[in-house]
């Protein structure tokens, strides 16, 4: 089954993501290598920074397909960006900016939003729905990772309820974020709260764009269906501006061996 990635720092030279065309390269053989056939590039925007530099990213991502054409390698780039939720993305709405330049693949729907790690800033849910009043879904990146979130799973069923898309990391079924992350991907995963896994690759090696592992481990806990529908069905639908499928939670029993067992 071919993977689509809706969330990498894949871009050269924008972000903590790839430095140069030679890590880039590398990170579109990783992916290409775990049999991913679509990525969407979202470096890192802080729309409270003055100089976001959001106006770049289409003309360099068409930079880098036709570098991938001239290299040989049939990875399909689209652009877009993970936006942080903030009073930045906030007035930036509010005041009319093209909100259009934030979604995935330029679609005009899907907007890939991150929160900081620690917490969750009080105005988050406001900012969400004023994203969604102007007809944008969000999609919350690894709230696995989010201290809060991951100790107080009730408010991200809030946000699902509400209409937020969940997006989990690779990395976290893996456990390279720790234990807290694993677990809190796990319980996403069963609770049927999440309907994407992302790379958020940022290099070649630590967090790479190689889906394969992470495929694995769905397979195992959640089943073949599970892992088609999180890393492929779902993503290319994101991606194509359509809807993504609600995975039904994991019978009890299931979702019970879903969290990893204490050594
Ligand atoms: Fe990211």
């Amino acid at each position: 089954m071919p993977f689509v990635d809706i969330h990498s720092h894949i871009l050269p030279g924008f972000d903590d993501g790839a430095r140069d065309d030679r890590e880039f390269l590398e990170m579109v053989d990783r992916a290409l290598a775990g049999g991913t056939v679509r990525i969407a590039a979202t470096p890192h925007c802080d729309l409270e920074d003055p100089l976001p530099r959001l106006e770049y990213i289409p003309a360099e991502v068409d930079r880098c397909r036709g570098f991938l054409r001239l290299q040989g390698r049939e990875l399909d780039l689209v652009p877009g960006v993970e936006v942080r939720v903030n009073a930045g993305l906030y007035r930036w709405v509010k005041e009319g900016g093209d909100i259009e330049r934030l979604t995935l693949a330029g679609n005009g729907r899907y907007l890939l939003a991150d929160l900081p790690l620690a917490d969750l800033p009080a105005a988050t849910a406001d900012i969400l729905f004023l994203l969604q009043l102007r007809g944008l879904v969000p999609i919350l990146a690894h709230p696995e990772r989010n201290r809060h979130l991951a100790s107080h799973p009730e408010r991200v069923r809030e946000m699902v309820e509400r209409g937020i898309i969940i997006q989990v990391n690779s990395g976290s079924l893996e456990g390279i974020y720790g234990k807290a992350a694993r677990r809190a991907a796990f319980a996403l995963l069963g609770e049927g709260l999440a309907r994407l896994v992302a790379s958020d690759a940022h290099d070649p090696a630590g967090r790479s764009p190689d889906l394969s592992a992470a495929h694995g481990i769905i397979v195992r806990r959640l089943g073949e269906e599970a892992a088609r529908l999180l890393l492929g069905h779902n993503p290319a639908a994101v991606l194509a501006g359509e809807d993504p499928v609600a995975l039904p939670a994991a019978p009890p029993r299931r979702a019970r061996r879903l969290l990893p067992r204490s050594r």
